[in-house]
């Protein structure tokens, strides 16, 4: 299988790459904005597995313009899956290049883009899959259409919970547009999983994380299991629109079945993107 996994350069993602790379007909390419880390991992994989079909390429995701020119690197490519799990907390608030705020322009714009420029390219196969990794976290929240980017009183986790339910609703929706073409489209949530997720952020939250993780957090190998499930099971080949926890269908929040928050996000970051130069 031809395999893409957006942040498969550390956490979730290498795992993912990690088991999926032990099937030597596997083909993967991994996306990460930070280049030396990206050729480790690469190295790194093919050590560990003995799969040389890895690949690696630099883009950051909360770039427009970045992922406009990815998906161009990958027009000719013909894909089974697609793994949208490159996410970030901000726990300050920042913008993207594009001015957008960077938890939405990462977490949310770069799923949303890097997969409708893959299907109107036609690069994701008839039959395939879409995985879309969200979070536990986006319950307790909606969306406020108004404020999407959280002009104000912005709060790093409510944020960050946000663009998880953002992950939800995308998949839902997409899920619908899809099945034409016979591709799945399913979410996750992985559990509270020890990786390198909130390094980014400086002193005392980066370590609160980190102390969190150290004393709470599942492992890597036991948070990507639900993630090779639905790369892999059979039982899951059929299913689409669906939100998963520990490789079984869950019902997510309230706010992330709301049809009408599915459709209005669609419009806004169809609408946010054009206003950017990225017509979809
Ligand atoms: N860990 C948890 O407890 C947990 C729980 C629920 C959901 N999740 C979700 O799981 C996903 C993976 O997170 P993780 O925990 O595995 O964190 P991680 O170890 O920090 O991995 C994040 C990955 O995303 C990439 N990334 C970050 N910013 C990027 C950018 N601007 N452009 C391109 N790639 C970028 C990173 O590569 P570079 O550093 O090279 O950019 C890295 O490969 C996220 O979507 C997160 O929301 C995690």
């Amino acid at each position: 299988m031809n395999i893409i996994i957006t942040g498969g350069t550390s956490g979730l993602g290498y795992r993912t790459a990690y088991i999926l790379a032990h099937e030597s007909k596997n083909k993967i390419i991994l996306i990460g904005s930070n280049n030396y880390k990206g050729q480790q991992a690469v190295e790194r994989l093919i050590y560990e597995t003995e799969n040389k079909n890895l690949r690696f390429i630099k883009a950051d995701l909360s770039s427009i313009n970045e992922i406009r020119l990815l998906a161009k690197d990958l027009n000719k490519e013909k894909i089974d899956i697609l793994i949208n799990n490159a996410g970030a907390l901000f726990y300050s608030r920042n913008e993207s290049i594009d001015q957008i705020e960077k938890t939405f322009a990462l977490n949310h714009l770069s799923y949303f883009a890097l997969t409708n420029l893959l299907l109107k390219h036609k690069v994701i196969k008839k039959g395939g899959k879409i995985i879309n990794v969200a979070s536990g976290a986006h319950r307790g929240t909606d969306i406020d259409f108004n404020d999407l980017e959280m002009s104000n009183n912005y709060n790093g986790w409510k944020c960050y919970k946000k663009s998880k339910l953002c992950n939800i609703l995308f998949t839902k929706k997409l899920s619908e547009l899809t099945s034409i073409n016979n591709i799945t489209v399913n979410c996750l949530h992985p559990g509270f999983v020890k990786t390198e997720f909130g390094k980014n952020n400086k002193g005392f939250v980066s370590l609160a994380i980190k102390f969190l993780m150290n004393v709470f957090a599942i492992t890597v190998e036991e948070g990507a299991k639900t993630i090779i499930h639905l790369a892999n099971s059979d039982d899951v080949k059929d299913i689409t629109g669906k939100y998963f926890y520990k490789s079984k269908i869950k019902q997510p929040s309230q706010y992330a079945e709301n049809k009408s928050s599915a459709d209005q996000l669609w419009n806004k970051s169809i609408e946010m993107l054009k206003n950017k130069g990225l017509t979809l």
